[in-house]
């Protein structure tokens, strides 16, 4: 599958599902899952390698556990999920010029088919732009932002009338410059239901409720296995509960054999 599928699903009214992976278990997970696509987003910092935010992710990082992630595929190529790296933050902030080479290492080195990059500022714009004419699929990233978290917190976005035009905005600027999709993170429902209906392109949605054309979640916040559990993702079960409790009965029950 190609990002530009997946503007099918939109036209189909079929929705897009997809699920986070950072190495090569989680991603054979999400594939037998059957999604759509699989994420290896920057949250992969914090679910797997105990950094308290996303900004010290590396750009040696990503391509690193994209690898690892598509590693544990075992589906033939043409039913894999599409696999999709973020680019960390520092690789696209820096000038057009460095993004196209980080960003095309990115592709070059790892089974990913196209970037996601957060925000819609004026020189993030020009990023987009360029590396979609240099034949790089681009995901947009707008609401929540967590690469931006020194600035605007990890709070939901959207909440003011002025808050909600500029993201209805960026939306639609993205759009333009050719995104293939547009993540929409912890944002009202409404806000996204509107969104949706505007655009061509799939959004999907994370913490912004059932309208979106698809839905994303970190599946290590999916499946309970963090402590700091954002509060806009219900787990579907209480994995870390439920794993300790087996590993203490296997470990109790080892010290008496
Ligand atoms: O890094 C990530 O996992 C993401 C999702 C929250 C969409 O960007």
């Amino acid at each position: 599958m190609l990002p530009s599928d997946l503007v099918k699903y939109k036209k189909n009214s079929q929705k897009i599902i997809a699920l986070t992976a950072w190495d090569s278990i989680s991603g054979s997970i999400a594939e037998q899952a059957n999604v759509d696509l699989v994420l290896v987003g920057d949250s992969l910092a914090m679910v797997c390698l105990g950094y308290k935010s996303t900004l010290p992710l590396t750009l040696g990082n990503i391509i690193y556990h994209t690898n690892a992630v598509s590693r544990g595929f075992k589906k033939n190529i043409e039913e894999q999920p599409l696999v999709i790296a973020d680019m960390p933050f520092l690789t696209y902030q820096c000038g057009e010029d460095k993004a196209v080479e980080y960003a095309g290492k990115i592709i070059q080195s790892t089974y990913a088919k196209a970037v996601k990059i957060e925000g819609a500022e004026p020189e993030i714009q020009k990023v987009i732009s360029r590396l979609i004419r240099m034949g790089i699929p681009v995901m947009g990233h707008i609401g929540l932002t967590p690469q931006s978290y020194l600035n605007l917190g990890l709070k939901k976005q959207g909440e003011s009338l002025e808050s909600q035009e500029k993201i209805k905005k960026e939306a639609s600027i993205l759009e333009k410059l050719g995104c293939f999709s547009i993540v929409l993170e912890h944002i009202p429902d409404l806000l996204a239901k509107e969104i949706q209906n505007t655009l061509t392109i799939p959004t999907i949605g994370i913490g912004a409720g059932n309208y979106c054309d698809g839905q994303v979640r970190v599946t290590a916040d999916l499946l309970g296995l963090n402590d700091d559990q954002p509060p806009f993702c219900q787990p579907i079960i209480q994995g870390k509960e439920l794993f300790m409790k087996k590993l203490k009965e296997w470990v109790e029950s080892e010290r008496l054999n």
